[in-house]
């Protein structure tokens, strides 16, 4: 008989809002990556990321658009749920879509709940700060924890007009170590930082007890965070200073399928061992 202590499934630790503020307390890294769809999102887990972002930059990245500002929350859950059927480990925290929160916190509320519910996802992110202090605290009221987002906030890029780093000036800088302040205090579990000086992370993460994740914001946050496809160099035009790329992928799959072609135009595909 076997030992049934041998042929136990090795058990999953699963991430939490909880791990996350032990690793800030501890000193340790959090690692976080986009995803949108259960392949990819599989291998994430499978590499031990820590959270996966279902972030709404499925809307460039994935449809296409220019701005963030098209997806809808019905093309999140879709995307949400695909992620949330790959993953064993990892906490998946999926953005509110632009629309679906801002300046109606019933409205936030029923949009987080269907996140919640529909996709199963683990957590929700929304941008902002004071302006969204209420939605925010509508939707802990419900159980759902809530990651914030400061800095450069996508959503609104027709307010700043441009993709340029954010509270380079003192009042600005100022008013986000409130902003960071006021998340912390409603009681969001992190808060991402878009594209900010590197010294200003460094002060909010000090500031605050919650972990911290930063995009463009230097190595002082707790974490860090990169759009899936352009940390796997798919897209080709997008190229920040902030942004390292640990593959070049869409020449990988461009030569791949100038291969494909070429056998099939050859007819080298399908060999003899390749059909039945
Ligand atoms: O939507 C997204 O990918 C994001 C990250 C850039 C943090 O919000």
């Amino acid at each position: 008989m076997a030992n049934s202590k041998e042929s136990k499934p090795k058990e999953i630790k699963k991430v939490t809002t909880h791990t996350l503020q032990q690793m800030k307390r501890a000193g340790k890294k959090i690692a976080m990556l986009t995803g949108y769809d259960f392949s990819l999102a599989r291998i994430l887990d499978d590499a031990a990321i820590d959270v996966i972002l279902v972030g709404d930059s499925a809307s460039n990245v994935m449809a296409g658009h220019e701005t963030t500002l098209p997806i809808t929350l019905d093309q999140m859950i879709y995307h949400a749920s695909s992620v949330v059927r790959a993953v064993k480990r990892a906490l998946v925290v999926v953005d509110l879509p632009f629309g679906s929160y801002q300046g109606n916190s019933k409205e936030a509320l029923n949009s987080a709940i269907r996140i919640m519910k529909e996709a199963g996802a683990h957590a929700v992110k929304l941008e902002g700060g004071r302006e969204v202090k209420e939605s925010i605290e509508r939707i802990l009221s419900a159980g759902v924890p809530v990651m914030g987002h400061l800095g450069l906030t996508p959503q609104s890029i027709y307010k700043f007009g441009t993709y340029i780093v954010r509270a380079k000036e003192k009042a600005e800088a100022q008013r986000l170590l409130e902003d960071a302040a006021i998340l912390e205090e409603a009681g969001c579990f992190s808060i991402v930082l878009e594209k900010i000086p590197a010294a200003l992370a460094k002060e909010v993460s000090e500031k605050i007890k919650i972990p911290t994740i930063g995009i463009g914001a230097g190595r002082h946050a707790d974490g860090q965070v990169l759009v899936l496809h352009d940390m796997l160099g798919i897209n080709k035009e997008f190229s920040p200073r902030f942004l390292r790329r640990y593959l070049n992928l869409y020449d990988d799959i461009k030569k791949a399928v100038g291969n494909y072609i070429a056998d099939v135009k050859s007819e080298d595909f399908p060999n003899e061992k390749e059909q039945y």
